[in-house]
């Protein structure tokens, strides 16, 4: 079959939630993955920050491979050498005595966070940003902005308060003594790739304190080193309560993490679980990941070579009618044009390079963190190319 084919095989039969960008993928290495007509793309997409190792890993591959030929489940009650080795490890990357929930995405971490935070408080109401992405899981998609996304499922969990991104004095409205937690993402993914401000988190995490209510950070995008620290969480001087991970934890093998100091962590057992989660699989994958980021030094990379291509797209976009400016952290970056992203997107595939929208007029660039910079200019210069 070939990519025209197989999308349209795809889409006989999936229920009409993704449409199709006309090429199918059928292997990766590195940066790359070539479609099943052979051609080679550079992967800036990741499955959207998924695939932070790149493709086909040596030390991912040998960890599932070896695991799954030990052990490949093994439910929570009984314990297990991976699963010990990545509670620890997240616990203390936290930093502060923790407890972590393992699931197995991002929406089932924010599902964990939100019902932890209405039993450690009493309190039943959240405050999410507007622009915020959340999940679409019924608890994540009450705190998720966009209504289009929401109205069909309502009534959701509520009251949910709507509070200003950024905006400091929004926030003194919003959170109140009847704020169960506040949740924020430390720069908004889908809305668009908006960094918070240093102020701006800090304010979030002083008026939580002040009025008893719990902050969570949605690191599902942000997380597991993509802005160049572990947690972008990091870059704001802050810690939250509870803070959600998923998307690059497994390398590619689902599975999301909610970790909750201590002194939050109020689960009673049975109160939530996860058939699934913690499984030796992705546990082992996960560890795989944390043991690459480590030795190979990849947050420092990230952080030097994000401000490397944000710089040369810069330099390179400037002069374009068509763009509007760069931002970002690490390798969370958008290039933000003045006319809808469909179509520059849609061209980039087409020159070999999948990037995927924030938005409506934002290029979005995931790339793994292991990318050469040989690649990134490639991948400039060819923005460069679509862009007027
Ligand atoms: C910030 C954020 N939170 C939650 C989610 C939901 O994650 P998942 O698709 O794994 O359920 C996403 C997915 O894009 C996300 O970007």
């Amino acid at each position: 079959m070939n990519n025209s084919e197989l999308c349209a095989k795809e889409l006989q039969y999936e229920m009409n939630l993704y449409g199709k960008r006309g090429i199918a993928l059928e292997r990766g290495e590195k940066e790359f993955v070539w479609d099943i007509e052979g051609k080679r793309y550079i992967d800036c997409n990741t499955g959207v920050g998924v695939a932070i190792m790149g493709h086909a890993h040596p030390a991912v591959v040998s960890a599932i491979q070896k695991q799954a030929s030990a052990l490949m489940t093994c439910q929570s009650p009984f314990a297990n050498t991976e699963r010990a080795r990545l509670l620890e490890r997240l616990s203390m990357l936290f930093g502060t005595p923790s407890k972590v929930f393992l699931c197995n995405s991002g929406t089932e971490s924010i599902e964990a966070a939100l019902k932890l935070a209405r039993k450690k408080t009493g309190r039943k109401a959240f405050t999410a940003a507007m622009n915020a992405f959340h999940g679409r899981s019924s608890g994540a998609l009450s705190v998720t902005f966009k209504e289009k996304y929401r109205a069909p499922f309502e009534p959701l969990l509520g009251p949910v308060v709507r509070t200003r991104f950024n905006d400091i004095e929004s926030l003194k409205t919003t959170v109140t003594s009847e704020t169960a937690a506040l949740i924020l993402e430390p720069i908004q993914g889908e809305g668009g790739i908006r960094p918070a401000t240093q102020e701006y988190m800090k304010a979030a995490r002083d008026i939580c304190t002040d009025k008893g209510a719990l902050l969570i950070c949605d690191e599902v995008q942000t997380g597991s080193g993509r802005t160049g620290k572990f947690f972008a969480y990091e870059h704001f001087g802050i810690r939250p309560d509870i803070v959600c991970l998923a998307k690059g934890l497994g390398g590619g093998v689902p599975i999301g993490a909610t970790i909750a100091s201590d002194e939050v962590a109020a689960f009673t057992p049975l109160e939530h679980g996860s058939t699934f989660g913690g499984n030796p699989l992705a546990a082992a994958a996960a560890n795989a990941v944390l043991d690459t980021i480590e030795k190979d030094k990849l947050l420092a990379k990230v952080a030097a070579d994000g401000t490397y291509m944000m710089d040369k797209l810069r330099t390179t976009l400037s002069s374009k009618s068509q763009f509007r400016e760069v931002r970002g952290m690490g390798f969370m970056i958008a290039v933000e044009l003045k006319i809808m992203a469909r179509e520059p997107l849609a061209a980039l595939l087409q020159k070999g390079v999948l990037a995927l929208p924030a938005g409506e007029q934002v290029v979005r660039l995931l790339p793994p963190y292991i990318i050469s910079r040989g690649s990134l200019d490639s991948v400039a210069s060819t923005i460069s190319e679509v862009i007027q």
